[in-house]
């Protein structure tokens, strides 16, 4: 099949950066413009201080950074790595002028029609887009992935869903610098030190949960009817998030069968061909010190595709399940994320 072009809006990010990175030899798609803010009309070379330890894709190098607008942008898609507030004005623009946009910012995911979505964990929720393209008249449309640390939860919850039923989760996040862009935190801040707050992040990771888990019905999503509770810290990680879980089940634990749930957890998207879906998104570590940002961010046959879980316990009694989770933000949290729910969308020919 021809590649696809791909417009990536907001390139010089941190996010920005590893879509590029992670499409540079994509069979499917192929980077044809960039956007930003700052640095419109410079060379991408000049205008992203590059951040990863890869080479700058040479083609993009020399790629004028485009105003983050559809005005004359001639791509099959765009993929976009956009501050919120700048995505929540401009996304709709491009969905309007006919392009599909998947989204790694937070602006449009709550919104009623706009589909968040985990390939391995809600592929049907990409039917949201018929009800959405016919109620806001738009030719293209908006879909979104999680919050990096979202993305790390459902796909842990998901096995635990089906096997037990969940009544409550707590989650406690240790989350990477990397996970607020750049240049991001101060380093007078974070180094020797760990912040107990990230603007928005609990409220985040408890209504999208909800969201991901929920089911689809009439152009909606019904939200899973499970409680969350959340308490986000920023920890001096580079990348990688870890999450401590305690979970109540809606029946008595067996942790034998949770292990194999966990590890017989497949979820579709690789068996549909996604090119950057791993063979299996959930690595059980039985390890009792793992998993370790340092060690396992990069887990996964698609590296830093796969979510590492370890630590598996009983909580307060045997209705009750602890455990670690962890994943590699900016790749699964957010570029791979974006891309391979590209993928699935090619793949029901949405896109
Ligand atoms: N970092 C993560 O782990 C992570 C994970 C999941 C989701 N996200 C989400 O992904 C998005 C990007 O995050 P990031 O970490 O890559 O942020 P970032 O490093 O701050 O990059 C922001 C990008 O947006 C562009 N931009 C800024 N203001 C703009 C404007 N007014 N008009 C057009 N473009 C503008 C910047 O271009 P210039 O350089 O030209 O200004 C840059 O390319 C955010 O919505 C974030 O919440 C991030």
């Amino acid at each position: 099949m021809r590649k696809k072009s791909v417009a990536v809006l907001g390139a010089t990010g941190a996010v920005g950066q590893r879509v590029c990175n992670m499409l540079r030899d994509h069979p499917w798609f192929e980077v044809t413009a960039l956007t930003g803010g700052a640095s419109i009309g410079k060379r991408y070379r000049e205008a992203a201080k590059w951040l990863l330890p890869a080479d700058m894709p040479e083609p993009l190098s020399e790629l004028e950074v485009r105003p983050s607008t559809p005005d004359g942008m001639e791509a099959d898609l765009a993929l976009s790595a956009l501050p919120a507030d700048v995505a929540r004005e401009v996304e709709p623009l491009f969905a309007e002028a006919g392009l599909p946009v998947v989204s790694n910012a937070s602006a449009l995911r709550m919104e009623e029609g706009v589909p968040l979505v985990v390939p391995e964990v809600n592929p049907d929720h990409v039917e949201l887009i018929a009800p959405q393209r016919r109620n806001r008249g738009w030719r293209g449309f908006v879909a979104t992935d999680p919050n990096c640390s979202t993305i790390n939860l459902v796909l842990a919850l998901k096995p635990l869903q089906e096997l037990l039923g969940i009544r409550k989760v707590i989650v406690t996040t240790m989350q990477a610098i990397s996970g607020a862009g750049y240049p991001g935190v101060p380093s007078l801040d974070i180094l020797d030190n760990i912040i107990p707050y990230i603007d928005g992040e609990e409220g985040k990771m408890r209504t999208e949960t909800l969201k991901i888990l929920g089911h689809l019905e009439a152009g909606g999503v019904r939200g899973a009817p499970f409680a969350v509770a959340a308490a986000c810290n920023r920890v001096p990680v580079y990348d990688g998030h870890t999450e401590a879980v305690y979970l109540e089940a809606e029946e008595r634990v067996d942790l034998d069968d949770v292990r194999e749930a966990f590890r017989n957890f497949r979820g579709g998207a690789h068996d549909l061909g996604l090119p950057t879906a791993p063979e299996a998104p959930v690595i059980l570590r039985e390890e009792e010190d793992r998993p370790q940002p340092r060690l396992d961010r990069m887990a996964g046959t698609v590296p830093g595709m796969s979510v590492s879980v370890g630590r598996l316990r009983h909580g307060i009694d045997e209705w009750s399940l602890q455990f670690v989770v962890l994943g590699h933000n900016t790749i699964r949290g957010a570029a791979g994320g974006a891309i391979s729910l590209a993928e699935l969308l090619v793949a029901k020919g949405w896109i």
